[in-house]
Formats: structure tokens, C-alpha cells, sequence
């Protein structure tokens, strides 16, 4: 498949070796252009391009870099992807990193809702709560009583449909967790944010969170 990944830090990076490990045609990017990604390339084999190139035909769009610098990616960033391209949003709203966010701290947006308003396109919220180091060391094959189960949420259930099938393909269990509107549900602070567990206990953290940020999380 192709895969356009936005973010080569701890989480794109990681995504980029597993995803091209497992046969995906990937392109990353970052802020400071494709020459300072030669090494990832030339480790991973995916093809490091400008952040304008980065969703080019691509049928999944990773967004992983830090929420403030959403509101400065390109517009029309997605009008290359195939269509009915997945984007997968792995971002967390720390304010202490990302400054105040009017439309999360006021209006009350969850995250991935803010982010979607920014790109201008609906996302699958996958990842978030994910240690980076995770995404290599964790995979294990469907039916390991150890496999980590991951929440998925999203609006568009075709795109939710692929990113679950790509979470399963990396080695991990996935949990419906509804709508964007529901993705409060495994933000930073939740009982689900950061957890290493199976399917059944990454659905009992969901249902027990509680929609009110904690102060940790608000600016
Ligand atoms: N670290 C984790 O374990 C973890 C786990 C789950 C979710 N997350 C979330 O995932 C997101 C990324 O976290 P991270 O730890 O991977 O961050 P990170 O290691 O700091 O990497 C951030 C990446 O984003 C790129 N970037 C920043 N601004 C950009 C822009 N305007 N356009 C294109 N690329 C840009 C950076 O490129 P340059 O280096 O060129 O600036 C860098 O490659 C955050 O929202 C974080 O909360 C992190």
C-alpha cells in the first residue's frame, strides 16, 4: 500500500521502519526537508519528500508531528492522496508543548475533531497512546496472549476499517472506540492513554474515563 507519513520523530520514525519491514511503499517527511532524512531513507527504503509531496497517491496518511504545527501545514496537503484516503491522526495536546488551544480548551473540540478543522479532512484517531518504542518491540501475532490491543476512533467506518487491518498487520489488536466526538475517550490523562494491554482491559479503560480534561492537560 501506499503510505505518506508527515512526522519522522519517535512515532513516524518507528512507523516508517515497521511499515516499510512489512512491504509498504512509504514516503516520509519532515520540517526541514528530505535532505536531513537521507539516513532514515537509506535505512528504511522509504523515499524521503517534501511535506506538499508527502500524501501523493497515498491510500494512508499518517499525521504524527506536534499538535501547534498542524495549524501550519500546507493546504490542500491531501489533494494528491487516492481516494478516500485514511488519515491517521497520532497527535496529543500537550499545552505545556503546543501553547494554548482556543478551540480544545473553549469550544470544547477533541483533539482529533481540532486537528480535522486544520487539514480540512476527517481522521482515524490510532497511535496516540502508543509509546513510540512500542511500535517496535511490541508486535505480536494474532492470538498471542501477550498481543496489545490498541483504540481506533473515527467517523468515515471504511477508513477506520483500513487503519484496523494495518494495526493488525503491524502486530496489534484493535478496540472500536466510536466517533471522533467519542475520542475524548483515549486522549492524554485517560485510563486507556499509555496503556500495555489485551483487548479486554483496553475496553473496560475506555468506558471508564471520564470526559473532563485533567488538569495535567489544560493549559
Ligand atoms: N513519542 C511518543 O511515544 C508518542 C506516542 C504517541 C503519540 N505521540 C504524539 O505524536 C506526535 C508526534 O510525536 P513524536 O514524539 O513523534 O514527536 P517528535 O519526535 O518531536 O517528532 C516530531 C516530528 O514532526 C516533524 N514536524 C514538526 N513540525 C512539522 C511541520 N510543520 N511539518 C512537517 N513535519 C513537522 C518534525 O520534523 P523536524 O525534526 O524536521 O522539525 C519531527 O520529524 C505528538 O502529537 C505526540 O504527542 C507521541
Amino acid at each position: 500500500m501506499k503510505i505518506g507519513i508527515i512526522g519522522a520523530g519517535n512515532i513516524g520514525g518507528n512507523l516508517t521502519r515497521r511499515l516499510t519491514a512489512l512491504g509498504h511503499d512509504v514516503s516520509v517527511a519532515n520540517s526541514r526537508g528530505p535532505h536531513t532524512l537521507t539516513a532514515l531513507g537509506e535505512e528504511t527504503g522509504a523515499t524521503p519528500v517534501r511535506v506538499e509531496d508527502a500524501a501523493r497517491g497515498a491510500e494512508v496518511v499518517v499525521i504524527a508531528i506536534p499538535v501547534k504545527a498542524v495549524a501550519d501545514l500546507p493546504s490542500g496537503l491531501l489533494d494528491g492522496a487516492a481516494e478516500g484516503v485514511a488519515v491517521i491522526d497520532t497527535g496529543n495536546y500537550y499545552p505545556q508543548r503546543d501553547g494554548r488551544i482556543a478551540g480544545i480548551e473553549d469550544e470544547g473540540l477533541t483533539e482529533s475533531r481540532w486537528t480535522e478543522r486544520q487539514i480540512g479532512h476527517p481522521v482515524v484517531k490510532a497511535f496516540n497512546g502508543t509509546y513510540a518504542q512500542d511500535i517496535l518491540d511490541g508486535p505480536r501475532p494474532a492470538g498471542a496472549p501477550d498481543r496489545m490491543a490498541l483504540p481506533v476512533a473515527g467517523d468515515d467506518e471504511t477508513a477506520k476499517r483500513r487503519v484496523r487491518a494495518l494495526i493488525d498487520e503491524l502486530g496489534f489488536d484493535t478496540v472500536d472506540a466510536g466517533g471522533i466526538d467519542d475520542s475524548w475517550r483515549q486522549q492524554p490523562g485517560t485510563p486507556v492513554y499509555g496503556l500495555r494491554a489485551g483487548l479486554d482491559a483496553v475496553t473496560k479503560a475506555l468506558a471508564e474515563a471520564s470526559p473532563e480534561r485533567s488538569a495535567d492537560f489544560r493549559a
